[in-house]
């Protein structure tokens, strides 16, 4: 997985452009990066593995001559992470250079056609199979354009592809087929990147490309046509609400803190539902006989937590299910009877989308929660709602979180209205409280900030962690000892505090920090029990529970207390310390919060 951008002007060179545009793609792979121009009739290549910054400092993009040019930030899939493997990738002639995220498939069987056909391949990776392909069709004498569909027409897989060719200077050429890929249509220049924040300082017009689509894009034009039979199709740009600013620091030392301290605004936003939508979802909903809630890392931690509001606000039993287990697990039970409720931030996750094309084939209803306006959610779901939380750059989902569960949250207000199975003063407690939420928020990360800090510093040289919760709560321990292990490095173990005698009570000895996650809710007193079990054990028992819960603080060695809440929104509450605790342990251990190595925050592969 990986993030392009291309740009063409009349006049202006387009490096600086570019590598302006590269570094807000960062987030989509970071182990290396490279960058390719043309000038005079001249294909400039510069590449190298490393973050973006430092192979700017070895190479300085910013020189490169050229008022066209694509660039390219890698997440390895085919080939390790090394300069030969970086795009943009090149042909024997060296007359054109091609950037791609996604996987082609079929790429062993076409490499091995061209090595007999004499093609010399420098890289390991699946990509550099387009650049000879089209090397080889220009042999037949063809045009970039008829070179390119033709090139197109061979590769199965998934591709967002961008290419410049030194023969006809003035045009990207680019191909869409299940990765994200958007034009920017500015007044001075043109561009084509696989997100929009890339390019929305110079403009906020953006045409979203579709599966199966090539487009043309010059200083000045785009056209667009279908492969399959070469229609041309009309498509106006549409206007984006993200700003720059909203993608920017604002001032925080990093996009994992500036996103979680958004939370407040991110939340009110997500309370903004289309009420179209949200009752289209309830209604599905309601009549499915069979109903999964799907997702992936984070977006499953608040499936699991909606499990249990669907199941006591509204009596509906949803099962919440990982992505990539769906399949084997369920997937043979399909009909027509199934709904699917699919939770993606980014709305692009393979394993999700793989689940959901399995399912769509067997007649089920497919619903979406993302946070991308124009994602292949969108497109595949009978009816979708956004969870308005503005482009989230750190790679560990923070505020995505407590959106997608604000949502949630009121969809099961919704379910729990229609079916009439609990009382009205239950229905307008849970609805006033959810509705102070923001307030909440503002207020706990103002106050949990410096403990946390302590806690970090406290903490920081611990070999593990163990993470215990009841009820709702145990989403908010899979959530917490997600974060941490994403940012810290620092392996933690997560499991319902009830089924912690079942086995991870072995590992506890003298010294292991144990948090638990304790609301005033139904599970408290037998969470107690838990917290004692441990504690005989040796283990530290960091507790999270209510300001006032005097006999928690007394049996704990750190306390943290948060303001009293509905339980059922007890995770948006008090998964915040967790975050806090995840960014403040990574500055501890000298790693960067926004960019964990190994992971990526849109996994476009299966
Ligand atoms: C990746 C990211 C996680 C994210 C997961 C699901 O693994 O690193 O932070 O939770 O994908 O992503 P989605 O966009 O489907 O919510």
């Amino acid at each position: 997985m990986c993030g392009i951008i291309g740009c063409v002007t009349e006049d202006k060179f387009v490096a600086s452009i570019l590598y302006k545009s590269l570094k807000r793609l960062e987030y989509r792979g970071y182990d290396s990066a490279g960058m390719a121009t043309i000038f005079n009739g001249i294909l400039y290549v510069k590449k190298d593995q490393g973050k973006i910054d430092e192979v700017n400092e070895r190479l300085n993009f910013n020189n490169m001559p050229g008022n066209i040019g694509i660039a390219h930030t890698r997440w390895a899939t085919h080939g390790a992470p090394s300069k030969i493997n970086a795009h943009p990738h090149t042909d024997c002639g060296n007359k054109l250079a091609v950037v791609h995220n996604g996987v082609i498939e079929n790429f062993i069987e076409l490499k091995k056609e061209l090595l007999d056909l004499g093609h010399k391949f420098v890289s390991k990776t699946d990509t550099e199979i387009v650049a000879h392909l089209l090397e080889e069709n220009f042999k037949n004498g063809e045009n970039f354009f008829s070179a390119f569909i033709n090139t197109v027409k061979r590769l199965s897989g998934s591709y967002a592809l961008a290419i410049i060719y030194v023969g006809e200077p003035d045009k990207i050429l680019v191909a869409k087929q299940d990765m994200p890929l958007l034009i920017g249509v500015g007044d001075e220049c043109m561009f084509v990147a696989s997100d929009a924040s890339a390019f929305i300082d110079e403009t906020n017009k953006a045409v979203i490309l579709q599966n199966g689509e090539v487009a043309v894009i010059t200083a000045k034009s785009y056209e667009i046509y279908r492969v399959k039979d070469g229609a041309k199709v009309t498509r106006n740009p549409i206007l984006l609400n993200w700003t720059l600013e909203m993608a920017e620091k604002q001032g925080f030392p990093h996009y994992t803190l500036k996103e979680i301290f958004e939370q407040p605004l991110t939340i009110k936003s997500a309370l903004r539902l289309q009420d179209t939508y949200a009752d289209l979802l309830t209604e599905f909903l309601d009549r499915g006989e069979k109903i999964f809630l799907l997702a992936a890392g984070t977006s499953y931690n608040a499936c699991l937590a909606t499990s249990y509001m669907f199941s006591k606000l509204a009596r509906l039993t949803a099962y919440p299910v990982i992505a990539s287990e769906f399949i084997e697990n369920y997937g043979h039970s399909i009909d027509i009877g199934t709904v699917i409720l699919a939770v993606s931030q980014s709305g692009e996750t393979a394993d999700v989308l793989n689940a959901l094309e399995f399912a769509r084939l067997r007649a089920a209803t497919i619903l979406g929660i993302t946070n991308v306006v124009g994602s292949t959610l969108t497109r595949i779901s009978r009816a979708y709602l956004l969870q308005n939380a503005g482009p989230e750059i750190g790679v560990a989902a923070t505020k995505t979180f407590t959106s997608q569960l604000v949502v949630l949250a009121q969809l099961a207000l919704r379910l729990a209205k229609k079916r009439g199975k609990i009382a009205q003063y239950e229905m307008d407690e849970f609805r006033d409280r959810l509705y102070e939420i923001p307030d909440v928020v503002s207020q706990v990360l103002e106050e949990v900030k410096k403990p946390v800090q302590e806690l970090a510093k406290k903490y920081l040289n611990s070999k593990f962690f163990l993470f215990l919760g009841r009820g709702i709560s145990t989403a908010t321990a899979f959530e917490g000892r997600l974060k941490i292990m994403e940012l810290s490095y620092i392996p933690c173990i997560a499991y319902p505090a009830g089924e912690s005698k079942h086995g991870p009570i072995s590992v506890v000895e003298s010294g292991v920090p144990a948090f638990f996650i304790c609301p005033k809710d139904e599970t408290r007193k037998a969470i107690i029990g838990n917290i004692e079990e441990m504690k005989a054990r040796g283990a530290k028992a960091i507790i999270i529970g209510s300001k006032d819960d005097k006999e928690l603080m007394e049996i704990s060695d750190d306390y943290i207390g948060l303001p009293d809440i509905h339980e059922l929104l007890s995770p948006i509450i008090y998964i915040l310390p967790f975050q806090l605790l995840a960014y403040y342990l990574a500055i501890e251990r000298g790693l960067d919060p926004d960019k964990p190595r190994n992971l990526a925050k849109s996994v476009t592969v299966l």
